[in-house]
Order: C-alpha cells, then sequence, then structure tokens
C-alpha cells in the first residue's frame, strides 16, 4: 500500500518509520527550527532510495545563494537522480526534481513557477508553498508569491497540520504587497494556530518596521520568545528586526548590545547573517554612530566572496562589508565580478547583477569614496531596479538610505526630500528615520542652501 505525507499525497517511501520523519523534517523546515538538517539527515540514512529527500537537499543547499553549496545541490541532485533510478518517483515529487534541476540551470524564476505549479496541482503540500515561496522571496517577486499562496489557500483548514505556517507565509506576502492590516491580521492567526512559527512573528514585524510603529515592534517581539527561540539563524534575522526598532527609537546603545550579544554572537558566514549585520552597521554609520572595529570580522569573510556572484542581494551586502572596513581593492574586485555576471547572462540571477547589481555596486562605491554627487546618480539608476535583488522592503531599505543620503551630501535637498517623501508613500506611515531626515533638510536650508558635508 503507498505512504502519504502528512498532507495526504504519496511520497516513495520504503516505510512508515521514514515517512513520520519527513513530516517531522517539513515541520522542521517550515518553522525555521534548528532540528532541519538533523531530521533531513535521519530520513535519507533510513532511506536512501526516497528521491525525493535528496532533492529537497538540493533545494535547501541552493537557498543558502553560495558558490560551494551549488556544487553541494548538484551532488545532492545526482543522488535524487540515483535513488529515482532505484526506487521511482511520483509527478509530485518529479515536479520538485524539475524545479532543482531549473536552478542549478541558472534559471531560477522558472524554478520558483515550477515549484508553483507543483502546488497548484497539489494544493495542500505545503512544503512546495514554502520553496516556491522562498524562491519568489530571492527573487523580489512579492506579486508572485502572494498569488502562489492566495491560489491554495481554501485548501488549508485550521485542522491541518500546517495551516498555521501557511497562515504566516500568507502575512508576509500580504506585507511586501503593501497590506499591512491584512498582515498584521493573518500573522497573528497564524501564531494562533502554530506558536513556534517564526516566520509570522517576523512578518508581523515587517508590518511594524512600515508602519512606522517601533515601539510596537519592539513589545511584539519581546512578549513572543516561545515564537523563535527554537529558531536556526534565521534568529539572528528576528534580532535585526528587533534592532531596527531600536535605531528607529534612537536607542542605539541598545541597538549596538544586540548587534554584539545576539546578532552576530555566532560569527556565522551564512549570506543572510552577514547581510542583517552589514545592513546594520551601515544604517548605524548613516546615523553617525561610531561602530568601532566591527566591520573588520565581516570584511575578512566578505573578501573571500569577491567572486561568488551568486545572488546579487548577499554581493551588495558584501560591497558594503568591504567598503565599511576600507578594502577598496576587494571592493574594486567584488564590483568587477558583478559586472561581468552582468555580461555573461548563464542566468536570471547575471540579469539581475547587470541591471541592479552594477549600478548599485559603482554607488556604493562613490558613496564610499566621497563622490555624493555620482553616488547619487549611480545608487538611482540601482534603486530603479532594486526589488530585482529580492529580500523584503525592509533589507532593501539600507541602499535606499545611502541613496537619501548622497542626496543630502551632493545638496540635492529636493531630491532628497523627494526620495523621501515617495518612501513615506511606499510605507504606511513616516518613521523615525524620515522625520529625522526631513527635519534635517529643512534645517539644512534655512542655515545655507548647498552642498552639506555631513549629517548632524
Ligand atoms: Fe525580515
Amino acid at each position: 500500500m503507498p505512504k502519504t505525507d502528512m498532507f495526504g499525497y504519496e511520497i516513495t517511501v520504503s516505510n512508515e518509520q521514514v515517512a513520520h520523519a519527513w513530516s517531522g523534517l517539513i515541520r522542521a523546515f517550515l518553522s525555521h527550527s534548528d532540528e532541519a538538517p538533523a531530521l533531513l539527515k535521519a530520513t535519507i540514512d533510513a532511506d536512501p532510495d526516497f528521491a525525493l529527500a535528496h532533492t529537497a537537499k538540493g533545494l535547501f543547499f541552493m537557498l543558502a545563494g553560495r558558490a560551494e553549496m551549488v556544487e553541494a545541490a548538484r551532488e545532492a541532485h545526482r543522488d535524487a537522480v540515483n535513488a529515482r533510478g532505484r526506487a521511482g518517483m511520483t509527478a509530485r515529487e518529479a515536479g520538485y526534481l524539475e524545479a532543482l534541476e531549473l536552478w542549478l540551470d541558472g534559471r531560477m524564476r522558472a524554478a520558483a513557477d515550477k515549484l508553483d505549479a507543483t502546488l497548484a496541482a497539489y494544493p495542500r503540500d505545503a512544503l512546495a508553498l514554502k520553496l516556491a515561496h522562498a524562491v519568489y522571496f530571492m527573487l523580489g517577486a512579492a506579486r508572485d508569491m502572494r498569488r502562489s499562496i492566495e491560489a491554495v489557500l481554501s485548501a488549508h483548514d485550521d485542522t491541518m497540520p500546517m495551516t498555521g505556517y501557511v497562515h504566516g507565509c500568507h502575512s508576509f506576502t500580504l506585507e511586501e504587497t503593501g497590506d499591512y492590516r491584512a498582515a498584521e491580521i493573518a500573522g497573528k492567526k497564524a501564531l494562533l494556530l502554530a506558536r513556534d512559527d517564526a516566520w509570522a512573528l517576523h512578518a508581523v514585524a515587517h508590518v511594524y518596521d512600515m508602519t512606522g510603529r517601533a515601539e510596537d515592534g519592539v513589545k511584539w517581539i519581546e512578549k513572543r520568545p516561545e515564537s523563535w527561540a527554537h529558531c536556526n539563524n534565521f534568529r539572528y534575522h528576528v534580532w535585526w528586526h528587533k534592532a531596527l526598532f531600536h535605531l528607529d527609537l534612537g536607542e542605539v546603545d541598545e541597538v549596538l548590545a544586540l548587534y554584539d550579544h545576539e546578532i552576530r554572537s555566532d560569527k556565522t558566514d551564512d549570506y543572510r547573517d552577514i547581510s542583517n549585520a552589514a545592513s546594520l552597521l551601515c544604517r548605524l554609520e548613516l546615523e553617525d554612530v561610531d561602530v568601532g572595529p566591527r566591520w573588520e570580522e565581516l570584511a575578512d569573510m566578505c573578501e573571500r566572496r569577491t567572486d561568488d556572484t551568486c545572488v546579487v542581494f548577499a554581493d551588495m551586502h558584501y560591497l558594503l562589508a568591504l567598503l565599511g572596513d576600507n578594502r577598496e581593492n576587494a571592493a574594486a574586485r567584488l564590483v568587477r565580478s558583478v559586472r561581468a555576471a552582468g555580461k555573461r547572462h548563464r542566468g536570471d540571477m547575471d540579469d539581475v547583477a547587470a541591471t541592479a547589481g552594477a549600478p548599485l555596486g559603482d554607488g556604493l562605491t562613490a558613496f564610499r569614496d566621497g563622490h555624493y554627487d555620482l553616488a547619487y546618480r549611480q545608487l538611482g539608476r540601482g534603486c530603479r531596479s532594486l526589488k530585482l535583488i529580492g529580500g523584503s522592503h525592509a533589507q532593501r531599505d539600507v541602499f535606499e538610505r545611502v541613496h537619501v543620503e548622497a542626496a543630502i551630501r551632493a545638496g540635492r535637498l529636493n531630491e532628497a526630500r523627494s526620495l523621501l517623501h515617495e518612501r513615506v508613500t511606499k510605507r504606511g506611515r513616516e518613521d523615525g528615520y524620515t522625520a529625522r531626515r526631513l527635519a534635517f533638510i529643512d534645517r539644512a536650508e534655512r542655515v545655507s542652501p548647498g552642498p552639506v558635508q555631513a549629517w548632524a
């Protein structure tokens, strides 16, 4: 008799124990639990012929967004193909494998669409849902993230085991498409159904960020440790969100303490962890805070990644760290790599390197060199395609802040004001950052029109 997974869909496993381990892995992946790697290993050890588990391993490696992980994903793909040869695969499982193949071939968008098509055919499959969500997220395709989930939402009722996590994903898509009130409701519903839904907790934190509710954001995260205590490195990202709220409130000591004791307590080299850290240090410096020697350990890691070019979002954060530590040669090497990737057109991410990565890289470099007018113009080009680099509005905001700062320091106060007003329009409300910048521009205009050398 065929074995089924927690969604009631057939899986090609040898016995019920493997099916049970697989269910544990799915729950761990959707809750961002640090137990996921061990559960995946246990599943594969128990049944090396389970091709979907090898395929999932390959997709997880690709989500890590690093060149050496692509090689590991290729190996997982080979294992999946061999396992399929021995035990076969269902049509649903084959959808995952095809998605992995497309992504390994550089066709990231097609990979996301394949996962989405698999979800559409098997709408209760919350693993396909979460994977499609994750890849669309890396592509900055917020509307696709939302459409993908809303097409199957009616297949998930509150009695099903993964429904909470599905609402958590839905909440994030609502937030990223600007429907903040609905996002807050969906995220809170998700946590009622799944207390450990860290993604839902995080989605609501995004709502507070985008709607300028920093005090609510601090309280929201502080009061719910049970929702993210179990997390893998995603917990650093939750701490990062809390630090953003403190920064918006002007509580710089709190931000630096979180940076040292939580966000960079482990010197990990996952691109998402480095991005949290680099983004926060950059924002602190834009607020004229001395961050001391904190750039150095980040720059050491990023110097080894100047030729990575797997994910433009990651490359731009590596660049922030290299420029932050004044490593001009390594920074220039990284920008050359991004530009070369943009010319080779071997995959979807190379196109992003050309349209967004190259001008952003030039703009960030010009900003560090003090060429503010050039920086303003280059960052303007990059920011026009900014969402293509993926990530969230909150994450990409660091580049928009540097753009505003370049305008101010170039004496383009009207342009800076326009950028800030656009930023408020995109968001739900004015935040502390915008209020401080607009007040500064007003003061600067009253005192002396013209170039402004420093934020004060
Ligand atoms: Fe986030």
